[in-house]
């Protein structure tokens, strides 16, 4: 059973027990809200990280007309629900499970690389998630953080925790997964690929294009902005992939902050954006939802840069911003993987902090536009 649910005369009370994987579920919880009527609906995400589009949607037209309180148990549906401008409250499960809290040490000791390259072999040995070539000053600081948030101070209490509790290693895993992105990201590369990489693609009867690290979908939704505007989305495909499944969930919503929405406008023009970049949103009173239209073209999937099978065929592969997170003998690797999985005369964009120094990337590529780190295939 995926509710539970209490009356009184007054209000309904309805505990969400997991995820809403099934879209069946979400109907069904969608006509329990709808059902309500004159009372006051409690409701409570017990285990969801992410919540369906159509729930996001009723939640935020019953909290305007004041008939429901929402209480989350996870951190990252508080933080999305937020960020759409739905209020909620946050229970920590630290606190209701009574999880004694560490009182702070003296001193904050410094974590050894050894300890830390120990530690994520044996994460990936139980939970299958390698970390051990991202690079390891980051992966220390986003221990930290996580400890902190655990209020655990005892780096090797958080080892045994993290390696005993899959909560906790969940935790960690959203911890390390570091999603900041934007829509038209650095407005120059897409000016780039507008003005140079489109009119080459366009010689092809069908494109395909895959968006890797896409985060909650921002940069696969500026491409298909700026296909559709060159009368190219009809005839491409998006792979948009992510290793972080709510990252994933997030972008199949399309629903995004109204707060960035400033210098999303200004990112859309420096990138030559021919039209208003609002258009291509129905507008709610706290977000915008990208439109149908938009999101025929992109199929959104989990997938790890690390996993050994390919995708092929692709005329345009971007991976922006994921590279800083890795080694350098990991970033090789991801661009045999690349090369493998583009057509002949293939592009690559990387981020901007990003190149083929130090990874051996020359092998494969070469430089077609090193200042917006744009290559080509050998
Ligand atoms: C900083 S965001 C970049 C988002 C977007 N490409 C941009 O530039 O705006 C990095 C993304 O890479 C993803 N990522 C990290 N490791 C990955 C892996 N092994 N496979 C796929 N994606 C990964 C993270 O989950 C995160 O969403």
């Amino acid at each position: 059973m995926a509710f539970k649910i209490n009356y009184n005369h007054e209000e309904i009370y309805i505990n969400v027990i997991g995820e809403l994987e099934d879209p069946k579920q979400a109907v069904e919880l969608i006509n329990l809200l709808s059902m309500s009527k004159s009372k006051h609906i409690k409701i409570t995400f017990l285990g969801a990280n992410v919540l369906p589009k159509n729930i996001v949607e009723k939640l935020s037209i019953l909290q305007h007309e004041e008939k429901c309180t929402i209480v989350v148990f996870k951190r990252y549906l508080f933080s999305y629900l937020q960020c759409l401008g739905i209020k909620c409250r946050y229970v920590t499960e630290s606190s209701t499970l009574g999880k004694p809290k560490e009182s702070l040490p003296a001193e904050k000791r410094t974590l050894t690389k050894e300890e830390v390259y120990s530690f994520l072999k044996d994460l990936n040995t139980i939970y299958g998630y390698d970390y051990t070539e991202y690079q390891i000053d980051s992966i220390i600081r986003r221990i930290n953080i996580t400890m902190l948030k655990e209020s655990i101070y005892d780096f090797n209490l958080f080892r045994e925790q993290v390696l005993n509790n899959e909560e906790i290693f969940h935790n960690l895993f959203l911890d390390f997964s570091i999603n900041t992105t934007e829509f038209f990201r650095d407005p120059d590369v897409f000016a780039l690929i507008k003005n140079k990489i489109l009119p080459y693609l366009n010689s092809y009867n069908h494109i395909k294009i895959w968006c890797a690290g896409c985060s909650n979908g921002k940069e696969p939704y500026s491409l298909a902005i700026m296909l559709k505007e060159a009368g190219m989305l009809d005839k491409t495909q998006i792979y948009a992939t992510d290793i972080n499944p709510y990252v994933i969930e997030e972008a199949k919503s399309g629903m995004y902050s109204m707060n960035t929405l400033n210098k999303d406008i200004s990112n859309y023009r420096n990138a030559q954006g021919e039209n208003n970049f609002i258009q291509y949103f129905d507008i709610n009173r706290s977000y915008i939802k990208v439109k149908e239209e938009l999101t025929k073209n992109i199929l959104f999937f989990q997938h790890s840069l690390l996993s050994s099978g390919t995708l092929n065929e692709f005329n345009l592969i971007l991976c922006r911003n994921v590279f800083i997170y890795f080694n350098d003998s990991l970033q090789e690797s991801v661009l045999r993987s690349f090369y493998n999985s583009l057509d002949n005369n293939g592009f690559l964009v990387l981020g901007k902090s990003e190149g083929l120094v130090k990874n051996n990337g020359e092998q494969y590529f070469s430089r077609y536009d090193e200042k917006n780190k744009i290559y080509k295939k050998k």
